[in-house]
Formats: structure tokens, C-alpha cells, sequence
């Protein structure tokens, strides 16, 4: 009854388009057909060579998310390729199986391009693969589905709008931009159906600030078996799942014994933990889009279950992966390297006082090759902040909440175990992960991921020596 609400204007949706020059034909595939770049399937331990050329009519870059990469190929923003130019990079896939993603990340000197080319529509999820994942049967074909969650507003002929003037910018730029209508791979609430058997769904938050609240619509736990770094080493049930900017959640679910015509639907439930503590309720408003906007869970997709599966791969699986045992511990005695998460009067978000001031690295930013290390983000903000580690997957090692309040609405949902390289940090938190930088000296980003803190010099590097 609700028109489809598509983005619009070709001038309006900036894409990436890719073509295969050499490889397995499954290395590229078109996700629908919305405007996200293509779906990139990679396999652990193959060289890579991808050329870039850049046609939109500014500086860009190409990042890969959660890649564990030399810094000349992270697509960093000291390496922007300008309007015009090309771009060769070249790397071996180290990672673990697992749904990692690209996106731009250029800086320029009025700050970051990040949340307008991402919003825009430059984003695409990537898949890696080994034998580890290829050993455990895991639902594929038809029952793997590749979910990209982000939110978008618009207006006239449904062309995008981002940052409106005035006020509405200024609140953007201390929430982040939050869009009216939630899209599941680039399309409003889509039905897709299902066969009676389990299914596995990898979900991506692509949304530039949004934190998702993700429930099945039957009351039944969300069974997670994968992070943002693979899989976990065995299932875990949550009530829900809190999914922030930049964050992945592999899925788990059966039909198996679900009668034909069965329909449950992935749920985004309301909270108020984004940003707005107290009497938020007008400025929410204001913004247009928050996450409050409406008492109602809201459904993100709605699965329909027609016809039987494959046998063989309907039971939930015991043991997901060995790998995670083998990592390095550090120390618990260890002293922390603290990051205190605060806030400038009118000009943003702070790591350590400081805000983006490109490639330099100041006391406390410096880290060991080859060593282990913890690190805390002590958040001392009243805004959660989903901070990111570029060339690595962290582990998680603790929180200690402040805001019983926020902790309360999202807490439940937040997946710690397995491999991470996006944490949030919930308003006065302190979150602690550990990490251990291997292969590569150099300069990497680290970042809140609400990409309008981030663009707004919530991002400082740090430096492998
Ligand atoms: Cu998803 Cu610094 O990036
Ligand atoms: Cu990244
Ligand atoms: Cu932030």
C-alpha cells in the first residue's frame, strides 16, 4: 500500500561497479539490484590485484574493511586517489572466513568525505572463505543470504538527502545521520522466502550512525555463530542482537519445522541509547530519523517459508572453529593504553583531547611490532561510540558499565566473543580489547565508526614500529 521507495536520480547515487579479469566466476556477484557495490568473494591465502579508478568527481579511496592489509593498500586517507586517477593495489588474504566490507575513507582538509560517499552509496560487502568454514557443512547456496542494513531519507523524486542546512547539520554532525526509512540491501522492508530447512544470515550494518536492535519476530533467540572476524567457536543465543555502524553478525536459523506459508520477520526494535540521553525526545524529532521515532519495532525483512530445502545441513552446529583458543593472551596484569572518548564545545569528538590531524601519531600512539597489547576506550561522552581498529580483528576482554540506563536498552544484545575489529562503547563504559599487531610497520587509522564523528576528526592513527 506504501509506494516502493527507491533511490533515485543516477546523479544522485554514487555506485561501485566492478568486472572480473581473471578468477572464479563466483568472485563477483550483484547483490539485487540496488545501488550497493558488488558482493567480492575472496578465498584465505589468494593474492588479490584490484585496479580503482576513480570517476566521481572527487578524491576517494577504497578501504577494506577489516582486512588485515599493508597500510599502502588500506586505502587510508593519507593515500586518496583523485578525481580522475587510477589505482593499483595488490595483497594477499590473510583473514579469516568471514563477512568483511569496502567503503571510501577520504579526509580532506574541511574534514571527511566518509558519511557523504558512503550515504551516497559507495559501500559493498566482501566475503572470504577457507577450510576451516568449508569443513562444517554451514547452510550455502540458497539457504546463505548476504543482508547490508542501512537507513536513507528522501525527498522529491526519491533522490537522497543528507545533510540538510542550519540546524539539522549541526545535530547530524553531533548524532550522526540517521535516515527516515530502513533498507535492506538498498530496497524498504522486502519479503524474500525461505525453504523449510536452516539458513544463514550474514547481516552488515552499512548505516552511517545507526545502531540496529535485531529480533526475530517470533519471540525465538537470535543464534549468532560468526563476528565481524568469523566464526565463533561455537553458537550462542542472544534475546537480540545490538548491531553497530560497521559491525557484522552472522545468523543461525531454522525452518525445519515451520509449516508452509510461515512468515517471521527480522525486527528492528526501538531505543533510545542512540545518542540521546534525557529529554530527547524534541531534538529527536528535530533531526528527523532517530532512533526513537516510533514506539513500534520495525520489521526489516519478512521471510516467507515455500518450499523444502537441501537435506543435510538443518541441524544447528556444535563447534564452529579451534582457532580462537590458539591466540595470544596478554598479561592480565598488563597496564592498559587508555583512550578516553570525549567531546570539544561545537566542534565534536575527541580520542585522548585530540581530534584527526592526518598522518602524525602523538605520545601514547605508538605501538610494538610482534607484540600483544590491551587497550581501554573509556567512553566520557553522553553518545555511544562504535570504535574501530584499522589493519587487525581484536578480542573483547571486558566492560564496565557507568549508564545503567543505556547499558540496560542494549547490553543484552552486544556479542563480545570471537573476533571484533568495530567495539561499542556505550556512554560512560569502559571497554577493554586486546590486540596484537603482526606483519606490517606502518601508520593505520583508528576511529569511531559513526561516520559523521569520524568525518567530524573523531579519528587519530596510530603507528607500528
Ligand atoms: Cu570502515 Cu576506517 O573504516
Ligand atoms: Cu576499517
Ligand atoms: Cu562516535
Amino acid at each position: 500500500d506504501v509506494a516502493p521507495i527507491l533511490p533515485g536520480a543516477a546523479s544522485e547515487v554514487w555506485r561501485y561497479t566492478a568486472s572480473l579479469l581473471k578468477g572464479p566466476d563466483d568472485t563477483l556477484t550483484r547483490l539485487g539490484d540496488g545501488y550497493l557495490g558488488p558482493l567480492i568473494r575472496l578465498r584465505r591465502g589468494q593474492r588479490v590485484r584490484i585496479h580503482i579508478d576513480n570517476q566521481l568527481p572527487e578524491a576517494t579511496t577504497v578501504h577494506w574493511h577489516g582486512l588485515h592489509v599493508p597500510p599502502d593498500v588500506d586505502g587510508q586517507p593519507r593515500f586518496p586517489i583523485q578525481s580522475g586517477a587510477q589505482k593499483t593495489v595488490s595483497f594477499v588474504v590473510d583473514d579469516r572466513a568471514g563477512l568483511y566490507w569496502y567503503h571510501p575513507h577520504p579526509h580532506g582538509k574541511d574534514g571527511g568525505r566518509v558519511g557523504f560517499q558512503s550515504y551516497a552509496g559507495l559501500a559493498g560487502p566482501l566475503v572470504i572463505e577457507d577450510d576451516n568454514e568449508r569443513g562444517l557443512d554451514l547452510p550455502q547456496g540458497d539457504q546463505e543470504r548476504i543482508l547490508v542494513l542501512q537507513d536513507r531519507s528522501f525527498a522529491g523524486d526519491n533522490e537522497l538527502t543528507y545533510l540538510s542546512g542550519g540546524m539539522g547539520s549541526m545535530m547530524t554532525r553531533m548524532h550522526g545521520f540517521r535516515g527516515e526509512h530502513l533498507l535492506v540491501n538498498g530496497k524498504p522492508a522486502t519479503m524474500q522466502e525461505v525453504s523449510a530447512a536452516a539458513h544463514r544470515l550474514r547481516i552488515m550494518n552499512g548505516s552511517n550512525a545507526r545502531i540496529y536492535k535485531l529480533a526475530w519476530s517470533d519471540g525465538r533467540p537470535v543464534t549468532v555463530i560468526g563476528t565481524d572476524g568469523g566464526l565463533l567457536e561455537a553458537p550462542e543465543d542472544f534475546p537480540y542482537i545490538t548491531l553497530a555502524p560497521a559491525q557484522r553478525v552472522d545468523i543461525w536459523i531454522s525452518f525445519e519445522k515451520a509449516a508452509q506459508g510461515t512468515r517471521i520477520q527480522l525486527l528492528n526494535r526501538p531505543h533510545d541509547a542512540g545518542g540521546m540521553m534525557g529529554g530527547g525526545m524534541m531534538m529527536g524529532g528535530m533531526m528527523g530519523g532517530s532512533d526513537t521515532a516510533s514506539d513500534q519495532a520495525t520489521p526489516l525483512l519478512t521471510l516467507e517459508v515455500n518450499g523444502r530445502g537441501e537435506d543435510g545441513v538443518s541441524t544447528r552446529p556444535e563447534r564452529l572453529s579451534n582457532e580462537l583458543a590458539d591466540l595470544p593472551r596478554p598479561d592480565k596484569t598488563t597496564a592498559p593504553r587508555l583512550f578516553r572518548l570525549g567531546m570539544k564545545m561545537m566542534q565534536g569528538f575527541t580520542i585522548n583531547g585530540r581530534q584527526f590531524e592526518g598522518a602524525t601519531v602523538a605520545d601514547g600512539e605508538a605501538v610494538s611490532l610482534g607484540e600483544s597489547e590491551v587497550w581501554e576506550f573509556f567512553n566520557d561522552t553522553m553518545m555511544p561510540h562504535p570504535m574501530h581498529v584499522h589493519g587487525l580483528q581484536f578480542r573483547v576482554l571486558s566492560r564496565h558499565y557507568a549508564d545503567a540506563r543505556s547499558a540496560g536498552q542494549l547490553a543484552a544484545g552486544i556479542v563480545d566473543s570471537g573476533l571484533h575489529d568495530t567495539v561499542l562503547v556505550l556512554p560512560g563504559e569502559r571497554v577493554r580489547i586486546a590486540l596484537t599487531f603482526t606483519d606490517f610497520p606502518g601508520l593505520y587509522p583508528y576511529h569511531c565508526h559513526n561516520m559523521e564523528h569520524e568525518d567530524n576528526g573523531m579519528m587519530r592513527y596510530y603507528e607500528v614500529r
